[in-house]
């Protein structure tokens, strides 16, 4: 099985939200046969779309953030079991986004793995190096830094692992050449993937490159942005993935 995934960032309104998992449910979903759907939105909307999806249905509801603490005194944050009361299943952890903008430190991450993981969710759990790191070929080292302190003193048998080079995500991103992302998956694969759920490849994916990142040794599934904002484009995404594992 494939996990392929979208994290609308910060977009979309709720009735946005609502009409997008409406889409999804509608769609057909025989043509992403063997892939694990999951989609990420604001959490101002997840309430909203687990009403569409349902508890128990076919395409998984995650939450972009939540705080390592149950409750208390952390003034305009969500605690895991509050992301879960709207509906969360997943929550994701670790994007260099919030690492760079909200000082996620690889300790606070490691919080917020076991507090997810302490309170039954998934965690997708981000890793990937800067520009710099990557230029002075230190990426393999970096990021399984980032893995194993992130993962320290949990049972990772849940976890998505999302290697996203921090220089490929966003508008500005490039796409990484694949023997770099062979030579990464590889050493990914060896540490990780007999221990988590799966090893994904983040960071501008689109229709154009999903079929040929797929190939890619170790690659288990698609963590997109941009590409995935709007079903057709998500569903094209989810057909391609279906498709590679027939080929
Ligand atoms: P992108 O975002 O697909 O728009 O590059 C990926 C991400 O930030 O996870």
């Amino acid at each position: 099985m494939l996990w392929v995934g979208t994290s609308w960032k910060m977009n979309g309104t709720i009735d946005f939200a609502r009409e997008y998992a409406w889409r999804l449910m509608a769609a057909d979903a025989s043509q992403w046969e063997g892939i694990q759907a999951f989609i990420i939105p604001p959490a101002t909307a997840l309430d909203a779309v687990r009403g569409v999806l349902g508890d128990n249905g076919p395409i998984l509801l995650g939450a972009q953030n939540a705080h390592w603490e149950d409750s208390g005194a952390w003034t305009g944050e969500v605690s895991v079991p509050q992301v879960a009361d709207a509906g969360a299943q997943m929550v994701e952890v670790g994007h260099s986004e919030r690492r760079q903008h909200f000082g996620d430190s690889d300790e606070v991450v490691n919080l917020k793995v076991r507090a997810i993981i302490g309170h039954g969710l998934r965690p997708v759990l981000c890793i990937g190096e800067p520009a710099e790191v990557f230029e002075a070929g230190r990426s393999i080292e970096y990021i399984t830094a980032q893995a194993d302190s992130a993962l320290q003193g949990v049972d990772p048998s849940s976890v998505i692992l999302a290697y996203e080079p921090i220089w490929a995500i966003g508008e500005h991103g490039r796409e990484p050449r694949r023997s770099d992302l062979v030579r990464a998956f590889a050493a990914l694969g060896e540490r990780y993937s007999s221990d988590v759920t799966a090893v994904v490849y983040g960071g501008s994916v689109n229709a154009g490159n999903a079929a040929d990142l797929l190939t890619i040794p170790g690659v288990e599934g698609l963590f997109v942005g941009r590409a995935a904002w709007r079903v057709p484009g998500y569903l094209e995404i989810l057909r391609i993935a279906s498709r590679s594992l027939r080929a």
